[in-house]
């Protein structure tokens, strides 16, 4: 008899069950770059298949009202203790972001590190405020190595743009892409 391939929840779920609570990885640098750029700075923020919210706590910590959204409970579970541990509040749900979203009042960031799902990309539009950004950084082709599969890579010069958002900065560089692009400030 052949044992059932994994899910995709399982799977995570299993790689953030080995992940020491204390080991925690620093949030991508040109991503906390692009952040702390941001006029106007963002008081409240989804972050999109956060994992164990590096990014969420990162916001957090600069008194962002983040929400983290994930498939893997385990993952936000990890954010949760890391969060209660400085003192810090991060909401979570546990969710697939490739069903249909939740109906949520709209927040002034939107942010989708190392997560590839170009079906979102069309939805975004919908979770910003008027004169919200969003913020996409997630790796290309030209990354080295077997990780991510190429599934979850775009090729170099895929992403130019986000449906429905102006395009404020784009850059390809070391593997990873980097998107960031606003909602125009009509209702
Ligand atoms: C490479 S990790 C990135 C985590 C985080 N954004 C970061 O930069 O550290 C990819 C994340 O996507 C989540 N994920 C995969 N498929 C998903 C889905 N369909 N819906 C929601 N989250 C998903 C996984 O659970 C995992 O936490």
């Amino acid at each position: 008899m052949t044992e059932a391939r994994p899910t995709e929840r399982e799977r995570w779920d299993a790689r953030y069950a080995s992940e020491a609570p204390d080991a925690e990885r620093a949030p991508e640098p040109r991503v906390t770059e692009a952040l702390s750029r941001l006029v106007p700075a963002p008081r409240s923020a989804f972050d999109l298949a956060a994992g164990s919210g590096r990014h969420s706590l990162w916001l957090a910590a600069r008194g962002v009202r983040v929400e983290a959204w994930d498939l893997s409970p385990v993952g936000l579970g990890l954010l949760a203790q890391r969060a209660a541990a400085r003192g810090l509040e991060v909401g979570t749900r546990v969710l697939d972001l490739s069903q249909e979203l939740p109906e949520v009042p709209p927040r002034d960031l939107v942010l989708v590190v190392d997560y590839l799902d170009p079906a979102l990309h069309g939805r975004l539009h919908a979770l910003l405020a008027p004169g919200g950004v969003a913020l996409v950084c997630t790796f290309t082709d030209d990354l080295p190595g077997p990780h991510p599969s190429r599934r979850f890579r775009l090729r170099r010069g895929e992403l130019r743009s986000l449906p429905r958002l102006t395009t404020e900065r784009l850059e390809e560089r070391e593997g990873r892409a980097l998107l960031l692009a606003r909602r125009g400030t009509e209702p």
